[in-house]
């Protein structure tokens, strides 16, 4: 095997959830920097967009590894023929996404509207795994509309990983197919971490990582004496300075911790060879504008770059006088 084909050992204890515009690979590459441990999940990618698509979909940064993609679609074959892709191109995992409540997903027939067709999932996880060897997981949710028992979450279950998925990720919110947007939908209704950590006991076998309002290490460490990990979204984008500790708190590691200034100091090279390229400057510095969140002058940090990152030309100058301009408040 190449090493771009040897997988990386993934430890689950903590992940970044998977957010379609933020968790690009510029993100990850950021988050990445500030932990060697946690596991990184792509923005959903449609089978349709790297089978029918112009662009490399499947592009990232070897730094990413460990590295998960995850797929929407419900179609077995297609399914596997991207988890092959992703297995060539060196991904870690292929998580399937059976948890998003996007309209406009429901009519592709993927993402949360698939959890009330237990066995087409159970089909597309063992088309996946008959043509990959790396592990083929699931995102879910602990429910969907009135189909909310606890009956319904095992019988999903039971017969997802009966077609070789030993391994869920548990937004313990349910999902409302109608009359909510995506975006209410991560708010509304409450959260059921219970009912995930009913799951574990029930199923000591399979990996079960949880997910939904996770905002502080503190709280990770709660939910792993129950589980086997964490995935954890708008909190490592909004505050991205809290993984600089996920190695140290939740994986044991001895090491020491980066400074912010350290962290921004070491993604200056990735963004010099970003811009020589033609890329513009924003891409990356949109992800980072939450680095000092809770410091002195983080305000003044976010607004220079919110307002000058943008424009055409605008080089990595701006990026130390963002820092800058936060020594003059
Ligand atoms: C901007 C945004 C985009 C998202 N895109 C995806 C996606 O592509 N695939 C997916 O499974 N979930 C997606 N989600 C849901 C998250 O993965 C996660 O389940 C949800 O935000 C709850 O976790 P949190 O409370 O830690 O943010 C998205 C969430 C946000 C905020």
């Amino acid at each position: 095997m190449s090493s771009a084909t040897m997988p990386t050992a993934i430890n689950r204890t903590f992940s970044i959830a998977p957010m379609l515009d933020w968790t690009d690979r510029h993100y990850r590459y950021f988050a990445r920097l500030m932990s060697s441990e946690l596991l990184l999940y792509t923005e959903m990618v449609t089978t349709g967009a790297i089978i029918h698509g112009k662009g490399d979909y499947l592009a990232y940064n070897q730094e990413e590894h460990p590295l998960a993609l995850q797929l929407g679609g419900s179609n077995p074959e297609d399914l596997a023929k991207c988890a092959k892709l992703a297995a060539e191109r060196g991904y870690d995992e292929v998580n399937l996404n059976v948890g998003c409540p996007s309209d406009r997903v429901q009519n592709g027939r993927f993402g949360a509207c698939l959890m009330a067709e237990p066995d087409l999932v159970a089909q597309c996880v063992a088309a996946m795994n008959e043509v990959v060897d790396i592990p083929v997981t699931v995102k879910t949710r602990i429910g969907i509309d009135e189909q909310d028992s606890y009956e319904f979450l095992t019988e999903f279950v039971d017969k997802v990983s009966a077609a070789g998925c030993d391994t869920f990720i548990i937004h313990a919110r349910k999902a409302w197919l109608q009359g909510l947007s995506p975006k209410e939908n991560r708010e509304i209704p409450e959260l059921d971490y219970d009912r995930v950590y009913r799951l574990k006991q029930d199923y000591p076998q399979l990996s079960i990582s949880i997910n939904g309002g996770v905002k502080t290490l503190e709280e990770c460490g709660e939910h792993l004496k129950q589980l086997d990990g964490v995935m954890v979204g708008r909190e490592a984008y909004q505050n991205p300075y809290l993984l600089a500790q996920v190695d140290q708190q939740l994986c044991g590691l001895d090491k020491p911790v980066l400074s912010r200034d350290a962290v921004l100091e070491n993604m200056i090279p990735y963004i010099e060879k970003h811009l020589v390229s033609g890329g513009r400057l924003n891409h990356i510095t949109r992800h980072m504008t939450g680095l000092y969140q809770g410091e002195a002058g983080s305000r003044a940090w976010r607004r220079y770059l919110s307002e000058n990152a943008h424009k055409p030309g605008a080089g990595i100058a701006v990026v130390h006088e963002a820092r800058a301009s936060m020594e003059l408040k």
